[in-house]
């Protein structure tokens, strides 16, 4: 049985696999709008929420459907599910796996999406675990870098936000890493934060891998070499709250090359504000919507992997 619950559960094969799965669904989607299938007719999706979501949840819940399966869940397992009368996360995935085909769970510490898959009957999906990992964000990311930069030739990506309590950062980072063509992995870390994962990265060393180097600022020259800019919220619900945020304004936006992208997982607060969504690199809406198509490629994966052969 197959979990995603971690970039490294993931190779070169299956990523390819979805990737072009996502763009045949995506193409029927944009033909026609009539997309629905039957390939997960008879199956059952439980989704069950341990933290806020709106994307996650919903692409995963509209991915189910449109592909002929049901879904039942809780967005808010923590209050209604009976977690909230004090049973235990094995307990609570071993009883709900035994109803259906696949669970999302979304966690609210890193490491529990790993409790979850160890004591559940069916493949488990990590829809974020804390500041762990978010795969299946990570995969829909970089499937929206390759539709624009199909060979990722010398490309610069650069991140900037609360890098070190971003589980988006951590898994797309890691996925990036596997990718030999992409030329460098820039972190933009004012705020001082132990960036653990970067180390990770660093030792990995395995021929030709992305370079990858930490700045302190955000400086102007490394806006103008990014291809790709990814930010992120400041995730003050995992502590700390990080004073004097940065933002990255529509004239910063301007200073990166006119093919550039900005990227952010959203949900965004001030960080990126509303003005940027006009300039022609705001990316994040299409990297938004992709998740249906790389969710439903993943779900026809996970429960039948021959359909997509
Ligand atoms: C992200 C998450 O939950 O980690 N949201 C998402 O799934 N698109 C990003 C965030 O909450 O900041």
């Amino acid at each position: 049985m197959k979990h995603l619950i971690s970039i490294n559960d993931i190779d070169k094969k299956f990523i390819s696999k979805i990737f072009k799965r996502s763009s045949e669904i995506k193409n029927a989607r944009l033909k026609s709008n009539q997309f629905f299938s039957e390939k997960l007719k008879g199956k059952l999706l439980i989704t069950h929420f341990f933290e806020p979501s709106t994307r996650t949840r919903l692409s995963f819940e509209s991915a189910m459907i449109y592909l002929g399966g049901n879904v039942i869940g809780s967005e808010n397992a923590g209050e209604f599910s009976s977690f909230k009368k004090g049973e235990n996360l094995s307990d609570n995935f071993r009883v709900i796996s035994g109803y259906c085909d696949i669970v999302v769970g979304r966690f609210k510490n890193e490491g529990e999406a790993y409790i979850a898959a160890e004591n559940s009957l069916v493949p488990v999906i990590n829809g974020g675990d804390g500041k762990g990992e978010h795969p299946t964000q990570a995969l829909l990311d970089m499937f929206t870098i390759m539709e624009k930069f199909p060979n990722l030739n010398n490309l610069t990506i650069t991140f900037i936000g609360d890098n070190a309590r971003s589980r988006t950062v951590h898994s797309l980072a890691k996925l990036i890493k596997q990718f030999p063509y992409v030329k460098l992995i820039r972190f933009i870390n004012p705020y001082g934060q132990c960036l653990d994962f970067v180390n990770e990265l660093k030792n990995i060393d395995t021929p030709n891998t992305p370079d990858v180097e930490i700045k302190y600022d955000i400086n102007k020259e490394y806006i103008a070499d990014s291809d790709v800019i990814y930010i992120t919220r400041n995730q003050n619900e995992r502590g700390h709250y990080i004073q004097n945020y940065m933002v990255f304004t529509n004239d910063m936006a301007n200073m990166m090359p006119e093919h550039g992208i900005i990227m952010h997982p959203l949900p965004r607060n001030s960080e990126l504000p509303l003005d940027v969504d006009k300039n022609p690199r705001a990316y994040y809406f299409e990297q938004a919507q992709n998740g249906l198509f790389v969710r439903m490629a993943i779900l026809e994966e996970l429960l039948n992997p021959c359909l997509s052969d």
